[in-house]
């Protein structure tokens, strides 16, 4: 996620700013840029690159202003180059906007820009802001930003300055935006450390709140104008902790921000209107006969969700491989195959080559990436990015529900070009997915329940997860949470496995976790558990919410919110990120560096 930090007050900006921002890093970015006003006129220097190119260009080109707005860009539309960077301003270079999340409708905002003379300078739809901003601009800023904000839908953290006014003038939906308070200086950024060298009494804005802030103070409306009350908090949070946003770990906090992330990758694809998706993509979705899924990990097991959702809706046939062995089996490929790569970094190197394998034997090449620019998106045909913004902890969390998330839309893209998808049927399932990010919200209060269950369980030196159909490669990377950071030995089946090996496995001491919720395989999986039972398992079911038949099989129950059985996978996810987590916690592990594992394996 990019990095804001805003400053008006008594102190020189320049350097408020870039130490805002060194504290920001961590959040990962491909570029950096500040606007300061230095005698009346606003001032911008803006980098492609790490901070320290930004630096260094402000070593000799000094801004010298106690007003300033400072951005790390973790780019999302358009690639990390000096232009695309932020501050955006318009062509007099009196107004400067900086922007975090998505503009949903920002092309069809910059066809009437562009129409009305606007000249755009990058390829971002944060600029597109600045320009509307601009042509609503009266005089008063607070004015313009909210008549700009009625036309602009998406997420945003949004921070805007004028030449002509002492203020900065902050919006906030979706993307995070916390006030710092000071004595005659006050300050705004996107998370709490930015703020710790000046200040630790801090507003946090909510979605749909704006502010107008001045050296003298801060004051909160909503979008409407009404006055709003937010109390100031006194954080305590060390630095290392402000940096996991209060969080102990990096991967508890992006379990956390699971919602969030849902909402970008979704948020402005679907169009239920025209009972479809709008993805942006170059490629034929009708030109196909078969799909190729190649990955690693978790992200193979996001491509095997893929693979139930696809035939499912767009009733193409798919094939999952990992990539480490696609790339060895000379696959049979052809110009009516489309290959999709999913990987979280972009730079898995068996991703890398089994794509190169692919695009050898004439397929067509998607990616389904995290990582903007990274390597394998500079070698697939076209790539739909999951907005997951940076994942930090080495398990993947955040990163694979986006990744199911993509894949649904993809199956929706497809299903409609190939006539496979009814309207009515679209229109449904499109409701569904709109609904995701809720329900997500509501499966990390079973956060206690799970908690318990490790609790009871984290001494086990076994764990079997069985799930059927699409749940199957649920309960593959429910095992692969729990074993990469518990270090404790878990292996996942299909349910219908269990006769034919591993019910041998089945005793007292064994915990099994097994995906049983809503599906027209309810029935059958209820049979597995009374096996598992049996043999005096102990069983821990994921059910859904209001299941009250399950509790007579399964010694524990986890929850999780009704949706539609395809999209099961995405809410059954956070129980058992939550159960890897609280285990490896009461284990005493690294939590977000487990042993032997690296966040991207970039060597074979
Ligand atoms: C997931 O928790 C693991 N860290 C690992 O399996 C990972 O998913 C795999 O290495 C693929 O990485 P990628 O998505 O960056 O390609």
């Amino acid at each position: 996620m990019c990095g804001i930090v805003g400053y008006v007050g008594f102190r020189n900006a320049t350097d408020v700013l870039l130490e805002g921002l060194r504290r920001l890093e961590y959040r990962g970015y491909d570029s950096a840029g500040v606007a300061v006003k230095v005698n009346g006129h606003l001032e911008v220097v803006k980098k492609a690159g790490k901070l320290s190119v930004l630096a260094d260009t402000l070593q000799t080109q000094h801004l010298s202003g106690s007003l300033g707005v400072g951005h790390t860009r973790w780019a999302t539309h358009g690639a990390p180059t000096d232009p695309n960077a932020h501050p955006h301003t318009t062509e007099d270079g009196k107004l400067a906007v900086i922007h975090n999340g998505i503009i949903e409708n920002y092309l069809s905002l910059k066809e009437g820009l562009l129409r009305r003379g606007h000249v755009f300078t990058s390829e971002t739809d944060s600029e597109v802001l600045a320009h509307l901003i601009e042509e609503k601009y009266q005089g008063n800023l607070e004015e313009a930003v909210r008549a700009a904000l009625q036309e602009a839908y998406g997420a945003y953290g949004l921070v805007v300055a004028h030449q002509n006014s002492e203020e900065i003038v902050v919006a906030r939906t979706v993307s995070p935006l916390v006030i710092g308070i000071g004595e005659g200086e006050n300050f705004v950024a996107s998370d709490v450390p930015a703020l710790l060298p000046y200040t630790r009494r801090v507003i946090f804005l909510h979605d749909g709140d704006m502010a107008v802030i001045t050296r003298e103070g801060v004051r909160v409306t909503d979008l409407a104008g009404n006055r709003v009350e937010r109390g100031v908090v006194e954080v305590d949070w060390s630095l290392e902790a402000s940096e996991k946003g209060g969080y102990p770990h990096y991967m508890l906090k992006e379990i956390y921000e699971q919602p969030w992330v849902l909402e970008n990758t979704l948020g402005g694809r679907l169009r239920e209107e025209e009972a479809g998706v709008e993805l942006g993509l170059r490629l034929d979705p009708a030109a196909f006969d078969k799909v190729h899924i190649v990955a690693c990990g978790t992200a193979y097991y996001a491509g095997w969700v893929g693979k139930y959702l696809l035939e499912a809706l767009a009733r193409i046939p798919v094939e999952v491989d990992v990539a480490s062995e696609y790339r060895y089996r000379n696959p049979v490929v052809d110009g009516k195959t489309l290959a999709i790569a999913i990987s979280q970094s972009g730079e898995t190197i068996d991703t890398l080559e089994a794509v190169r394998q692919a695009k050898r034997g004439g397929a067509s090449t998607l990616g389904v990436i995290n990582a903007k620019g990274s390597s394998i998106t500079r070698e697939t045909d076209d790539t739909l990015y999951i907005h997951a913004g940076p994942e930090i902890g080495v398990a993947s969390t955040k990163a694979y529900t986006a990744m199911l998330g993509a894949m649904a839309l993809i199956a929706v893209w497809m299903g409609r070009a190939r006539g496979t998808l009814s309207q009515a049927e679209a229109r449904s399932f499109l409701a569904e997915l709109r609904k995701l990010p809720r329900l997500v919200e509501r499966a990390l209060e079973m956060r206690p329940a799970v908690a318990h269950v490790a609790e009871k369980y984290h001494q086990a030196v076994d764990y079997l997860f069985l799930g059927r159909h699409i749940q199957a490669p649920t309960a593959y990377e429910g095992a692969l949470k729990l074993k990469e950071i518990s270090y404790i030995h878990a292996e996942a089946y299909p349910a219908g496995e269990m006769k034919h090996g591993p019910i041998a496995l089945i005793d007292e001491r064994l915990p099994v976790v097994v995906l049983a919720t809503e599906s027209p395989l309810y029935e059958k999986t209820v049979s597995n558990i009374q096996e598992v039972r049996a043999r005096g398992g102990r069983v821990i079911a994921v059910a859904t919410e209001g299941d009250q038949e399950i509790r007579k099989f399964a010694q524990d129950v986890l929850y999780v919110p009704k949706t539609s059985p395809l999209l099961a996978p995405v809410v059954s996810a956070v129980p058992l990120q939550l159960l890897a987590y609280e285990t490896a916690v009461l284990l005493g592990r690294d939590v977000d560096q487990p042993r032997n594992l690296a966040k991207s394996v970039t060597v074979e």
